[in-house]
């Protein structure tokens, strides 16, 4: 079978991806999703049980969560370095190191500038996707040698930049950009997505919300029953300041916003939030009344399948949703 770039650079048969998570996409997940022929990411805090704020422990733990991949899989995998700023820093640097160490195929780095890990990772031979919210950003990850970008629209669940881009438009915009392979997210769930992911430009297709609610996502059955629940327009943007989040609505959103409307302080909100934080609601179960990351593709989710039946679905019904779309396109000269 021959094989897109996506798939020739990280060396996997179907090109999708399952994005990192906080609190999230521990070892069993990312080895289901690398196992199905796709890549799994282990994402910041995969296979812990409480917040510690020790560097040497929260890289250790990183190892350790690596070598139990390697023990359920030998198929690639990557592992989530969110860069940061100033101080904080001090992690992804830990990360890195450990990443380079265990020899990860490939990492996914968010958050911060493409030029502070490319070359290090890149010489000990793994593959780096750098995400991005612009093209200007995407041209300049580029610049600093990334094997391929990701671009996370407005839609996507989690923490992004303050653009407020839809995949929709930042697709494109991303793909006419650069020449190195381009990889979207944001609201993909199905063989639909994927395919107007691929119709955009995309060479690969991210995807996180929807691989929370399976069986083997460290997901807290609360959040996952609640996300199945979940219909229309149920999540919401959380203006954090630095960042946006997307989360799923609930009592959270509603008191956080509330307290920016009402002009509380950035001491009060980040009080606030640490005590509400993705820990209390996807280890502890606090779905009402603490912040879960969320994309808009919540309200297209209706069931907790293994992650393999998710890439299964995909692969087998995609055929059949391209000659669906082909047909609505009779009128065209296709
Ligand atoms: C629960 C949750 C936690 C996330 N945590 C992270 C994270 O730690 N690092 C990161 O780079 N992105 C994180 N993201 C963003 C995802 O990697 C990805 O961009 C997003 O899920 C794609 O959009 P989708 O949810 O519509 O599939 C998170 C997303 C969710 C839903």
């Amino acid at each position: 079978m021959t094989k897109n770039r996506i798939c020739e650079l990280l060396n996997i048969q179907y090109p999708i991806i399952q994005a990192p998570m906080n609190w999230v996409s521990g070892a069993a997940l990312v080895a289901a999703v690398s196992n199905a022929g796709g890549l799994g990411t282990l994402g910041p805090n995969s296979g812990a049980d409480k917040i510690v704020e020790d560097v040497e422990i929260t890289g250790e733990r990183m190892r350790e969560q690596i070598r139990k991949v390697r023990t359920f899989t030998d198929k690639p995998f990557a592992v989530n370095i969110v860069i940061g700023f100033g101080d904080a820093m001090k992690y992804s640097e830990k990360i890195t190191r450990v990443v380079i160490e265990e020899k990860v195929p490939a990492a996914i780095v968010s958050v911060g500038r493409p030029d502070i890990y490319t070359g290090r990772l890149k010489s000990a031979g793994t593959k780096v996707l750098h995400a991005v919210s612009t093209a200007r950003h995407a041209k300049k990850a580029e610049a600093s040698g990334v094997d391929a970008v990701i671009c996370e629209g407005y839609e996507s669940g989690g923490h992004k930049g303050l653009t407020e881009l839809t995949t929709f438009t930042l697709t494109p915009m991303v793909a006419d950009a650069v020449k190195i392979p381009v990889v979207t997210g944001g609201g993909i769930g199905d063989a639909r997505g994927v395919l107007a992911a691929m119709a955009l430009g995309a060479d690969g297709i991210y995807m996180g919300s929807r691989f929370m609610v399976t069986r083997e996502s460290e997901s807290h059955e609360n959040v996952k029953k609640a996300i199945v629940q979940a219909e229309n327009a149920c999540t919401v943007s959380v203006n954090k300041g630095f960042m946006i989040a997307r989360d799923l609505k609930n009592r959270f959103t509603e008191e956080f916003r509330q307290m920016h409307k009402s002009g509380a302080s950035p001491e009060e909100l980040t009080k606030y939030h640490a005590a509400h934080s993705q820990y209390h609601s996807q280890h502890l179960g606090e779905a009402e009344t603490a912040e879960i990351c969320c994309g808009q593709v919540a309200g297209l989710i209706d069931d907790i399948p293994e992650a393999r039946k998710i890439i299964e679905s995909i692969a087998n019904t995609i055929q059949k949703r391209f000659e669906e779309m082909k047909n609505r396109m009779k009128g065209f000269p296709v």
